[in-house]
Formats: structure tokens, sequence, C-alpha cells
């Protein structure tokens, strides 16, 4: 066993996304692509000398063989111990629970999210820091700066360690612990919700229906949803990881989640349905023939909190990423709660949680979580839920409708224009960019507008600021449209717009959002000029 110092040249493109860095599997295969990366993260994340790291992915094609470069790296750069799941497996809101729990000095997590995977598909790579969260972008900048110049790597020459025996396992000097991926997870999640009741609901003949997407939350579900609380077998779909995820997209939400969405809106379907995404840090919720927005979910969580033994003694503050919708400020208003609104990715809730500023919050593309972790938590929110639907003794409907009679509906919908030529992508913004001084007081449509800009924010806690974080087109009245650019995509440039109208009548409420949003819809699309532009006259997917 020695360690070898190989001699490497560096990649032009390892500057780390909203979340991590993501390229297609066959670039992470090329030699030396994850090496350098890996390197770049030991070099720039403070000593590890004798310090414990986490790993673990969601399953996807390459995760077994990426985690056995990343122990042979991680021995022959002193590090003292590895914390890895079994068969080298953790969602992503384990691997936070197990980097927090133990203390360890950070984590690295390999998923891809919601991307598709097996060797056609996409890989990705991130590090988490001893708060459990996303790193920063001054440690994201560090590690692509490092990929700028690195010139080699440390390896140890040795054998593969067996990943699915739990147990002690010694890679030179450095100790290799397996662990059991669900365990840790399992039992926050039984400290934070009141499991009895939700026994209970389950067991009077409440049905539900879970889709795991062939992706890393099948395990996670089949333990907590089916052996703790008692849920019926078959409870779980999809519920064995697969590492192509079957050839399925795995990411929660009506277009993608078919099978699941089939059942909820058919004749007799279960009482509640929920999925999750590749590393099962994403949630869809849906009731019997109802979807609940996500925006709407953290308006609804907001609302109910104090139903939830974990949360009974009240929030500090919440927090949306911009173009989350206003839904949840309404409530924070009420509660008399801050509500903070950050750039997209889940890193900048990091800060408000650990000052103690936030204890929920969500995005609007299916994550929502709490200080409970630093990472957003799929199952966690499938949870909440079947606790307040175990309290209030009502259908998801009722209370969804019930809480906009009492806020207000806030229709939302996002519209998303995949693949496209990244120039042409670019060239929207910045023509959005050039009319933001004729825009302001001009009236669209019946719309009046109130401000345009290119949101910009400043953290409260470390003052840092990240601006360009998309176009926010204000009308009066709380309805909006926003643009911005996908920083996870692989291929080409996705252009988001996202666009939201506020409906207080509970008699306008009922409407399908695409019908009552289709006015702002139209504008979105021809301030953007975005079919002119793209030749597209649909977006790819509709959310
Ligand atoms: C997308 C979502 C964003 C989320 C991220 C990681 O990023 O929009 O809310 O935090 O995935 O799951 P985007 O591709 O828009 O940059
Ligand atoms: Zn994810």
């Amino acid at each position: 066993m020695t360690i070898q110092q190989l001699v490497t040249q560096p990649f032009s493109d390892q500057r780390p996304g909203t979340s991590g860095l993501r390229k297609k599997v066959t670039r992470f295969q090329q030699p030396h692509y994850l090496e350098n990366f890996v390197q770049s993260i030991f070099d720039s994340v403070g000593s590890i000398q004798g310090k414990t790291l986490v790993v673990g992915g969601d399953g996807r094609y390459y995760n077994e063989q990426a985690i056995q470069i990343i122990i042979r790296m991680a021995a022959a750069n002193g590090i003292g111990k590895i914390m890895v799941g079994r068969a080298g497996l953790l969602s992503t809101p384990a691997a936070s629970t197990v980097i927090r729990k133990y203390q360890t000095h950070g984590g690295i997590i390999l998923s891809a999210s919601h991307n598709p995977g097996g060797p056609d598909g996409d890989f990705g790579i991130k590090y988490n820091t001893a708060n459990g969260g996303p790193a920063p972008e001054n440690i994201t900048e560090a590690i692509y700066q490092c990929s700028r110049k690195i010139d080699r790597y440390l390896i140890l020459d040795t054998a593969n360690v067996p990943l699915e025996q739990c147990g002690s396992h010694p890679v030179g000097d450095m100790e290799v612990e397996v662990i059991d991926p669900v365990d840790d997870y399992a039992e926050l999640m039984e400290q934070l919700f009141d499991f009895p009741a939700i026994r209970e609901l389950l067991a009077s003949g409440f049905t539900l229906r879970f889709d795991a997407m062939h992706a890393i939350t099948g395990p996670y579900a089949h333990e907590i949803l089916e052996n703790r609380l008692g849920a019926a077998t078959g409870t779980v779909i999809n519920g064995t990881p697969l590492p192509d995820f079957g050839g399925h997209h795995p990411d929660p939400n009506l277009a993608h989640a078919r099978e699941l969405v089939e059942q909820l809106f058919s004749d007799n379907g279960p009482d509640f349905g929920a999925a999750s995404d590749g590393d099962g840090d994403r949630n869809m919720i849906l009731g019997r023939n109802f979807y609940v927005t996500p925006s709407d979910s953290l308006a609804l969580l907001t609302a109910n909190a104090h139903l939830i033994p974990g949360y009974r003694e009240g929030l500090t503050g919440v927090a949306r990423s911009m173009p989350t919708s206003l839904a949840v400020d309404r409530v924070a208003e009420r509660q008399g709660i801050d509500c903070y609104e950050t750039p997209t990715g889940w890193k900048f809730f990091g800060n408000l949680m650990d000052a103690g500023k936030v204890t929920l919050c969500g995005e609007e593309s299916f994550g929502t979580g709490s200080s409970h972790i630093r990472e957003k938590d799929g199952l966690w929110a499938v949870l909440f839920w079947l606790n307040i639907l175990a309290t209030r003794k009502q259908s998801v409907t009722e209370i969804v409708q019930q809480h906009w009679a009492e806020y207000g509906r806030n229709f939302y919908t996002r519209h998303d224009y995949e693949e496209l030529d990244m120039e042409e992508a670019q060239g929207i913004i910045e023509h959005l960019e050039r009319q933001f001084s004729t825009l302001e007081g001009r009236r669209l449509g019946s719309y009046g507008m109130e401000l345009c800009d290119s949101f910009s924010y400043s953290d409260p806690v470390d003052g840092s600021t990240s601006s360009g974080q998309g176009i926010r087109i204000l009308f009066k009245g709380g309805s909006r449209i926003v643009y911005r650019l996908s920083g996870t995509g692989t291929v080409g440039a996705t252009l988001r717009v996202y666009i939201e109208s506020y409906e207080p009548n509970p008699v306008r409420q009922h409407l399908d959002p695409q019908q009552a949003l289709a006015p702002l819809i139209d504008i979105a699309v021809e301030l953007g000029q975005i079919d002119s532009r793209t030749g597209r006259v649909n977006p790819s997917v509709i959310t």
C-alpha cells in the first residue's frame, strides 16, 4: 500500500453550480477528472488531517466507483476516518443528518439530484461543511480556483473496501466505517413528528402512496412508512434504487411522477400521495385529485407548524428562494415572524438557520426543509404533512382550500425552456435588462408595473453579496414574472420563467393555474421575446 502522487492537468469546467459540480457521467469518467475535483476539495476546506468526513450518494451509475476513488484519495491525504453509507448509499438529507450528529468536519455527497442517471446520464459531487449544509460560495469558489491550477493529486494504491458490510475497515492509516444509511435519519424523524398519531391515522383506513422513483428514498420510505408507521406493504412504489432510475427522470413533479399522479387522480385513488427525487431532498405532495404546489406547501407547513411536536415552540422565521411564490410571506406576516428572500439554491439558507433566524425554508422547485438539518428534505415534508393530516382529520383538499380562503391564493406556474443555445438564453436576459428603464410605471394588459430589477442578495449574517440572481418584474397587487437561467443543467442552457398572481377572492380561487395565469404567461413570452429568439413555441416542461 503506497501513497502515489500522480501528475495531472487542470480541467477548465470545474466551477460548481447551484448545487455542486454536475456533468455527464462520461465527463467524470475521463482520466483524472473526478480525482482533480476531489483533490481540489481536500486542498480548500481547511486542515483535514485526522478529521472525519461523511461520504455517500444516491446510488446512481458511477456512485460506487467514485466512492472507492474518494476513499483511496482520502487515505492518501491524511484524513482520519470516512463514514460511508452501506453500498455507498446516503440520501442527501441523511448525509446532512450524519454530518451533524457525529460532528464531522464535513462530507462529500455524490448526486445529480433529479437529473437522469445511467452511463449516458448525469453525475455530480458536492462538498458539505460541518453544519451539514452545502459549502457556501467562498468555499466552492476556492475549490474552483484550486481546480484551475492543480498539477498533482494523492491516491493510495490499495484494494476496494467492501461497502456491503456495516462495520469498520482499515484503509492505510485511515478507518472506513460503513454505517446503516437509514438508522440515524429515521431516529431524527421520530424525534420531530408524532409517530403514534400518524400510526393511528394509517390504521384508521387512510391510504397513501409514496413513489421513490427507483431512487434513494426507497429504503428510507420502506423503513419509516411501512415498518415504523405501519403503512400497508405496497405503499412504497418504485422502492428499489436503480443506477439508471429505471430509465426515468427521478424528478417528483406532475410530468415525471406519472404513475403516482395517475393513481391519485383516479376514481378511488389513495387519500395522500408523495414522491421524492434522485437523492431524496425534494418532495411532491398530492391529495386525492389534488396537487399542492411546493410554494403553497411551504405556506401551509408554516401555518400548521404549531401542530407538530418538533415545532411546537414556534418558528423563529421562514425563508424562501426569490422565485418561490409569496404565499408564505402572508403567513409569516400574520404570525409576526421574519420572512427572508434568498437567491435560488439551498446553500443560501444555511447562514440564516445557523444564526437562528429561520426554522422553515423552501423553494418552488419541490424543496422544503427546516433547521433540523441543512439540506432540504423530501421524506421530512411527507411526514410533516401526515402529521398535519393526523391532527386536523381533514383531507388535503379541505386543508389547502381553507388556507386559500384565509390568506388568498397565489396562482403559480413555472415554464422551463430546456437545452437552449447558451448565447440565445443569455440574450433573453440581457434584452430584459435593457428594457428596465422603459418598463417602470407602464401598464401591460391589466397589470401595472411596480418594479423591475436584477435580483441581488446581501446575506444578513456574513454580509456577502450575490448579484445577477434573476430578473424580477413585479406588478401592483402581488403579481410577478421572474426569469432566470438554471445553474444545474448539463446541456446548453435552461431558461426558467416563473409566473405568479395573487387572488384574494375565494370565488375565483378554483381556476386552473394555467388558465388563471394565461394573460401573464403571454406577457412573459412577449417581454422576453422567447419565441422569436429561441424558435420555441412551447416550454419543454410546465410545473
Ligand atoms: C434547481 C432549482 C433550485 C434548486 C436546485 C438544486 O436549480 O431551481 O431551486 O435549489 O435545482 O436542487 P436551477 O437548475 O434552477 O439552478
Ligand atoms: Zn435533489
